[in-house]
């Protein structure tokens, strides 16, 4: 659920930032992005050169840094992300966000983010005990807030009490927990199918066909980073499955079906995979042999099961349906009758002729056919044709829930 997602994490001065170095590690292993923002105290605990390592970005520790600020640096570290997470929060940071201070780039990008804020506070325990940090925390919760921690036990100084920043894994599920409230696809389902499929001839060979799966593997992970419990269907293809999903791996027409099927019931279902439409009927279980003399052999086809039509048709349909359509000619009109034909919702129509780059590569010109017209989107990165294609089922899902 944090695959994909851009976190900003303000590291303040306490002991407890060095539990931030294993946080920003935690983060990375789900598929985040972390982009730091050191204060000048929390470089006297931890470095930016082991932050900077740790998040593989630029770490930001100085708000007049010219060449940040030429491009208005701390308004897009502000709101450039999908949360920001303050921890170690120490007694002097809560209090400067609670006053609105703007002293330092930290500050300044906590007054200046329009993003969900979640703090770990740290400190030691009378100054968590007192009014003043008190009074803090709770004008910082009526403005939307969130905190995790801090809990109890043995603090830097040897006293016990509450005070202690959380743990790494404990803030982790914080964050999801605090992004999935906002996630606007939390709660759905979601089936995609992805790349080609291998027909059989015997064990060696098989009919396939160019597919990379680039663009269908692009849109489970978009639907997965809304936040949509996502299976995603693929069939044999070179890339690393995308982060936050569940994947089926499959061969066949016939075992895409049974996966997809299996994955039933479902909000939204996306075909995307490029299934061959037939397959050889007699599979060998031994190889072909050349024969001297016979000549090349006659073998014969079989349909495959419309794994879209079944889905568009089936008792336990999705609430939405989206096919893809992939054409050399006619492109919109062949594509709109497919619409028809299959009983899906939505078409996404892109050009496959020669000379387009669309197979395999990484960029897409597509339309977006619904009951309501077609809708042509620039050509964009395949990826950036998931994101919109996600957020759009987003809005769908939301005006149809
Ligand atoms: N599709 C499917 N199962 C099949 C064939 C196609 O789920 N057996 C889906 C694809 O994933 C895509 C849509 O149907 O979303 C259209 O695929 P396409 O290959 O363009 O359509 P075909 O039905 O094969 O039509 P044609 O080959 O005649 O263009």
């Amino acid at each position: 659920m944090l695959a994909g997602k851009r976190i900003l994490l303000v590291i303040s001065g306490g002991i407890a930032a060095y539990k931030s170095l294993d946080l920003i590690r935690r983060l990375r292993e789900r598929g985040a992005d972390v982009r730091c923002v050191l204060t000048r105290a929390a470089r006297e605990f931890v470095t930016p050169l082991s932050v900077g390592t740790l998040s593989r970005n630029r770490v930001h520790d100085d708000l007049f840094d010219l060449t940040a600020e030429h491009e208005i640096g701390h308004i897009r570290l502000a709101r450039d992300c999908d949360i920001v997470v303050v921890a170690p929060a120490t007694a002097n940071i809560l209090a400067s966000m609670a006053q609105g201070f703007a002293g330092d780039l930290a500050t300044t990008v906590l007054l200046a983010t329009d993003r969900p804020v979640l703090a770990a506070p740290a400190m030691n325990h009378v100054m968590w005990a007192s009014p003043a940090t008190v009074a803090n925390i709770e004008t910082l919760r009526t403005r939307g807030v969130s905190f995790v921690g801090p809990e109890t036990g043995e603090l830097a100084e040897g006293e016990i009490g509450a005070g202690r920043m959380s743990e790494p894994l404990a803030i982790v599920a914080a964050i999801e927990k605090r992004l999935s409230a906002d996630a606007p696809l939390a709660g759905r389902r979601a089936i995609v199918t992805s790349g080609p499929t291998y027909e059989p001839i015997d064990p060696v060979r098989f009919i396939a066909n160019r597919s990379s799966g680039k663009q269908g593997h692009a849109i489970a992970a978009a639907l997965a980073a809304l936040g949509a419990q996502t299976t995603l269907v693929a069939g044999p293809t070179r890339l690393a499955d995308p982060p936050g999903c569940r994947v089926v791996h499959v061969e066949t027409a016939q075992q895409m079906l049974a996966a997809s099927l299996g994955a039933l019931p479902a909000d939204v279902a996306v075909c995307a995979a490029a299934v061959a439409d037939w397959r050889p009927a007699n599979p060998g279980n031994a190889k072909l042999k050349k024969t001297e003399g016979a000549g090349p052999p006659a073998i014969a086809l079989a349909e495959n099961p419309d794994i879209l039509a079944t889905l568009a048709r089936h008792a336990q349909r999705p609430r939405l349906v989206v096919g893809f359509a992939a054409e050399t000619e006619n492109l919109l009109a062949y594509a709109a009758a497919k619409r028809r034909r299959k009983g899906c919702d939505w078409i996404v129509a892109n050009d496959v002729g020669e000379g387009t780059g669309t197979f395999g590569g990484d960029a897409n010109r597509v339309h977006v056919i619904d009951a309501a017209g077609t809708e042509s989107w620039d050509a964009m990165a395949k990826d950036e044709v998931a994101r919109r294609l996600a957020a759009r089922i987003a809005l769908a899902l939301a005006g149809a829930a």
